[in-house]
């Protein structure tokens, strides 16, 4: 047992894993709660993190947006956020003042690494005058060239606030032409894509429909045009979260990283999660014991230089201030 205090913790584990897996984790989350409290630190975790860290240690949890939300409100003195380079960035953005830990540096993301600060300005020196929206999933260089950086979950909203017929939205291009479907702004795109949503296929999708009659398909709008044309919904991760609560489906596929699909199998038993997903490389460098090392070795910190901190954090905080 993991103790009363944990009941929650320990059902939801156990809806995912093997009671024997459960037991054996109950040291680790022990110590890595104790060490929380020594350091006054608080761990946020991306909706891919695997069960062991999203359900066993997370004090909060969610899609990109509501990481860096819970990221500006925190009072805790130490981050260690459980998710990929770019997400510890816009946590240290917002909280220059507070350590903030990444359990593992390798942890990047291919979007991320398809547009460099120098591409951005490129792109505006080739379209004078046209505002600079940048998905998060971008370094902080690349922020500091945007006007406004914008998720998965609010990317409609926040080029349509900058009030502008034409804007240049980067890095990735199948989100840029999801969002361009839902807006009268043009947008110039660049040619970014995620190497595990890019993966999925509109002739899986058919294949699922043809043998699981009545399932939902919820795609991540960074998957091919075509695949969210065959979905019954597309939405950022958090999104997908509220859908299956608010229509509690019988059957669904998620078609986005796969531990995603274990986290809500864990709180929605109900809803019978039907694979494939993709894995996401990077995510899953980050495991409980690099986290357990994370806290008492306070490693490893992101620090952003100035100027590069304070332009990047003006386009996060813009895009906090979108609604
Ligand atoms: P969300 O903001 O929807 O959680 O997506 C983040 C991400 O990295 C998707 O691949
Ligand atoms: Fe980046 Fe794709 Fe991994 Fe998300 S799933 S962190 S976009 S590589």
């Amino acid at each position: 047992m993991l103790g009363k205090l944990h009941g929650e913790r320990e059902v939801r584990l156990r809806r995912v894993l093997p009671g024997i897996e459960v037991a054996a984790l109950a040291p680790t989350l022990a110590r890595i709660d104790a060490l929380k409290r020594v350091r006054r630190a608080i761990i946020l975790a991306h909706n891919y993190q695997t069960p062991d860290i999203f359900h066993g240690v997370a004090d909060l949890t969610g899609d990109s947006l509501a990481l860096a939300r819970e990221a500006a409100r925190t009072d805790a003195d130490v981050i260690v956020l459980c998710g990929v380079h770019f997400m510890a960035e816009t946590a240290k953005l917002l909280n220059p003042g507070k350590t903030v830990l990444l359990p593992d540096l390798g942890a990047g993301c291919s979007l991320a690494s398809s547009i460099t600060a120098q591409d951005v300005r490129r792109l505006r020196a080739a379209h004078p005058g046209l505002p600079v929206v940048a998905y998060v999933n971008t370094s902080a260089e690349v922020k500091a060239e945007a006007d406004v950086c914008c998720t998965s979950a609010n990317a409609v909203a926040v080029v349509e606030s900058l009030g502008a017929p034409e804007v240049i939205f980067v890095p990735d291009r199948y989100l840029g032409r999801h969002v361009a479907s839902r807006t009268p702004v043009r947008l110039v795109l660049w040619e970014g894509s995620c190497e595990v949503h890019e993966r999925f296929t509109a002739r899986e999708v058919d294949a699922l429909r043809e043998t699981h009659a009545g399932i939902r398909v919820l795609a991540h709008p960074e998957c091919p045009p075509d695949v969210l044309e065959a979905a019954d919904h597309v939405g950022s991760t958090a999104d997908m979260v509220r859908y299956l609560r608010a229509e509690m489906p019988r059957q669904a596929v998620l078609l986005t990283e796969c531990s995603m699909s274990d986290n809500v199998a864990a709180e929605l038993p109900q809803v019978e999660l039907v694979r494939p997903c993709n894995l996401c490389p990077h995510m899953k460098t980050i495991t409980l014991e690099k986290v357990e090392r994370s806290l008492l070795e306070m490693e490893h910190r992101i620090e952003i230089p100035e100027p590069v901190a304070s332009r990047a954090r003006r386009a996060v905080e813009r895009m906090l201030d979108v609604r």
